[in-house]
This record gives structure tokens, sequence and C-alpha cells, in this order.
């Protein structure tokens, strides 16, 4: 066809998916909420001796009641499972004193949700647990306070890392706060991407702009290893949420399903 002129359609297709519609937000928030609702559920379930592929099944029932569908293989990994970052295979046993990280999403008419919670099997965090969970959790509130219009992509993921660094340090799990080599080594990962249409959505990594969606999710996963204090061993924490960036501040689309250290003791409690 040599009288036209051919541009590839899928860089002005990406660009048109990065900024949601509100019909979009509706259909993100539903998958969403459907997400929320499965963690909920699997509060009330878990406890010691039930394997991790029976919490799977209770997010599965939570998902297909509302016409969502796994957007993602979940990752449901108990123990020292919650240090294999794509561990899939969901056959083990929760135990008494274990974390439990559960990362699972709900699509719903093609959108995608993306979320992480990480929650002691037996309903109570060690203190060690409890001091990795708050620093996380620290880190990721400074990662969404940074998901405003304007700033760089990965101003999140910056963020989120000098929190993390300065607390490992305080805990003495690496050397500095500048010990850049010792946080790869517990956060081997970033903390964002654009979510939608698919879970990794497309986009172009510039200054966010309302109405983008993007996870938040920074981690510490401590392995066994001769140079740490085994109290450490095992500990694998990540949160992560889906947050719409507005004109103002950001919103955690994700936040029906709780990531307090307090909330999550305290609805284990009641409901088990
Ligand atoms: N569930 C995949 C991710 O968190 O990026
Ligand atoms: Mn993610
Ligand atoms: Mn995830």
């Amino acid at each position: 066809f040599p009288l036209h002129n051919f541009r590839r359609l899928a860089l002005l297709m990406h660009e048109l998916r990065v900024v949601k519609t509100d019909l979009e937000i509706e259909l993100l928030k539903e998958a969403v909420d459907i997400t929320a609702k499965g963690f909920r559920r699997t509060l009330r379930f878990l406890k010691p001796g039930v394997t991790e592929y029976e919490v799977e099944a209770e997010w599965a029932r939570e998902f297909i009641k509302r016409r969502g569908k796994f957007a993602y293989t979940p990752i449901v990994a108990a123990g020292k499972n919650n240090c294999v970052l794509h561990y899939l295979q969901n056959d083990q046993v929760c135990k008494k004193g274990q974390l439990l990280l559960l990362d699972v999403g709900s699509s719903y008419a093609n959108y995608n949700a993306d979320m992480t919670r990480t929650i002691p099997v037996s309903g109570t965090y060690s203190p060690e647990q409890r001091a990795i969970y708050e620093l996380v959790y620290r880190a990721q509130e400074a990662g969404i306070r940074a998901t405003r219009a304007g700033n760089p992509f990965f101003a999140s993921n910056s963020e989120a890392s000098r929190v993390l660094a300065e607390g490992l340090a305080e805990l003495g799990l690496i050397s500095s706060a500048a010990d850049t080599g010792g946080l790869r080594r517990f956060f081997m990962h970033g903390t964002s991407h654009y979510l939608g249409l698919d879970v990794h959505d497309v986009g172009s990594y510039g200054p966010l702009r309302p109405g983008e969606v993007v996870t938040i999710e920074p981690g510490i996963y401590i392995p066994v290893a001769a140079d740490i204090d085994p109290k450490w061993w095992n500990i694998g924490v990540r949160i992560e949420d889906d947050v719409l960036v507005t004109d103002g501040d950001p919103v955690i689309l994700s936040g029906g399903a709780p990531r307090q250290i307090d909330d999550v003791e305290a609805l284990m409690r009641t409901i088990s």
C-alpha cells in the first residue's frame, strides 16, 4: 500500500490506557472491592492447620460469587515460602507462629486488582514480625504519599526505599541507611507498576497524572543466612495496595482490606 503511511498502533493505544476514564475507575473499584471482600473472608477462615490451597479456595468462592476471576495465579505463602517472590504451589500447611503472605487479586470485566496482605496464622504478630511489618507499612505510607500528580513515576519507590533502608539500619540488619547493597538483599523488587487491563499494565513511566492507577508494594524478605540473627529468619512481608492518582491526595482503592496491625489482629480475634 504505497500511498498509506503506517505507524505502530500499540504506542497510541498504550497512551489511551494509562489515564482511566470514570467508567474504567468504577470497574477497577469493583475488582478491588471483590478482592478486599475475599481478604476479609480469609481473615475469618485462617487458623493453624489449614492449608494454603484451602485459603486460596476461600478467595475463589468470593471472586466467583461476584463475577470476578483470579487476575493472576495467587500467591498464598506460609512461613519460609513468603520469601519466595513467585511462590505458586500453595500446597503447604499454615502453622502457628508463621506469617501468611497473600498476593491475590480479582479481575472484573477485564480490569484487574493486585493486592498483598501479610497476616499471622495464629492471629498475633510476634515482636520480630511486628517490627518488620511496621517498617514495611511505614515505607508503603511514604510511597503512597509520593503518589501525587506531577511527581516522577518512581518517586514512590525512592521514598519507600529510603524508609526501608533507615529502618533496616536501625534494626541492625544492614550496616547503614546508605548500604544500598544491603537494602537490595532484603528488598529486591520495585514498589510500583501501572494497573488496568493488565495487572502489569502498559505505560511510559512519565510523571504521574490524575486518573492513573498504580500499585504501591514495598516488602522485606529475610532468608536463612549465617550472618543474620536467627530471630529474623523466614520473615517475609509485603503490603500492596492499588492507588488512584488525583488532582489532590492519592486515593487508596484497596482500603477495604485492613492493613494496620491492630485492625488485622482485632478482626482475627473477633471472627475466629
Ligand atoms: N501480583 C503481581 C505483582 O504484585 O506485581
Ligand atoms: Mn503488583
Ligand atoms: Mn501483587
